[in-house]
């Protein structure tokens, strides 16, 4: 059967990427360009700045994605971009690009959920690791979002939990900031708290008898920790808080997701997005999942982040289907999942 080869395109925030994924599963090429250097001296993502960073680098990224893969343009069945949610003047970017190419090319264009892409990652060939494949649970934990799903087909997708306030990726980084570390938090924080005690502070864990998230509380309990102890003369160990606020994140994370696969019948889980990079969760959920039977799969770390393999991975299940975009498509920053 002939190989169906797409082309995905992401810039729904602080990432070039491209990518050129075979069947919805390998990935041919995974090209990202970070804009972290340059967000970093602002202490966090400037949208007007990434757009424009965008919009110079689109062009060398996507050739060098086709270059790595080894095809010509005209070898491509499929360009599939992230249409939202997202930061609007990045998403543009990405969207105008792939409508253009789209309508070049004479091929058809696929508007993928950056949600969904994340979920998609683990559809993604990985060192031989088995795949999963639907039905089974998931946890997209991001910058963004934060939900619990159960999907029942490439596609289909029922919400079991979400966060009411902030995301889990967000309360890395708002913590980070507040313990003084640099941008981006999450993978900063996870370095310090591993040197930390993470029985050191009792931090809340909010929300019980629910599959929704809030993580706002416990953001608030370490901006208030760390507040007393500097009116009061008291030292920080930063270490420990780290460890702390992470321990009480993870555990939260772990005891909903397995809940909402006990209480689903779930037999396999994935995990997505970018906190799906932390170790510290990789290794209590696979603890957890070990303990009670449920069958673990995690993207490597490079596709947890924002890239646009995972998009292609997700825009290859839509393309089987004939959902196509018109060349109308715009972005939708507020898109739902
Ligand atoms: O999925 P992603 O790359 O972008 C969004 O769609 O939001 O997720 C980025 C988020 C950021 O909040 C970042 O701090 C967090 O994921 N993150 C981590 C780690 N790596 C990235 N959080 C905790 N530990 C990490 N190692
Ligand atoms: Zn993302």
């Amino acid at each position: 059967m002939q190989q169906i080869v797409i082309l995905g395109i992401e810039t729904s925030c602080d990432e070039t990427a491209a990518a050129v994924v075979s069947d919805g599963r390998a990935a041919l090429s995974n090209i990202i360009s970070s804009q972290v250097d340059t967000h970093r001296l602002f202490g966090g993502v400037v949208p007007e700045v990434a757009s424009r960073k965008h919009s110079e680098a689109i062009c060398a990224v996507v050739d060098e994605a086709l270059g790595a893969a080894g095809l010509r343009f005209g070898q491509l069945d499929a360009v599939a971009v992230t249409y939202g949610p997202g930061l609007v003047g990045a998403l543009l970017v990405g969207v105008s690009f792939a409508k253009a190419l789209a309508f070049a090319l004479k091929k058809p264009l696929v508007a993928v959920n950056h949600i969904e892409g994340h979920i998609c990652a683990n559809y993604l060939e990985n060192g031989g690791q088995n795949r999963i494949k639907p039905p089974f649970a998931g946890l997209v934990a991001s910058g963004g979002h934060t939900n619990i799903v159960w999907v029942s087909d490439y596609g289909g997708y029922e919400i079991l939990g979400s966060t009411r306030d902030d995301a889990a990726g967000e309360a890395f980084d708002k913590v980070a900031r507040a313990l003084g570390l640099g941008y981006p938090g999450g993978p900063l924080l996870e370095r310090l708290a591993a040197t930390g005690c993470a029985q050191a502070i009792a931090f809340p864990k909010a929300l019980a008898n629910s599959y929704d998230f809030s993580f706002s509380g416990l953001k608030s309990a370490v901006l208030n920790y760390l507040n007393k102890c500097a009116m009061s003369g008291a030292p920080v160990n930063r270490a420990d808080v780290a460890a702390c606020f992470q321990k009480a994140v993870v555990e939260v994370l772990v005891e909903k997701t397995l809940a909402a696969c006990a209480a689903k019948g779930a037999k396999r889980l994935a995990l997505a997005g970018g906190v799906a990079a932390n170790g510290a969760l990789r290794a209590a959920m696979a603890g957890a999942c070990l303990e009670r039977g449920v069958e673990l799969f995690v993207p490597p770390p490079v596709y947890c982040t924002d890239n646009a393999a995972m998009i292609a991975a997700c825009g290859y299940h839509l393309f089987r289907k004939g959902v196509f975009a018109p060349l109308s498509l715009n972005a939708d920053p507020g898109l739902e999942f």
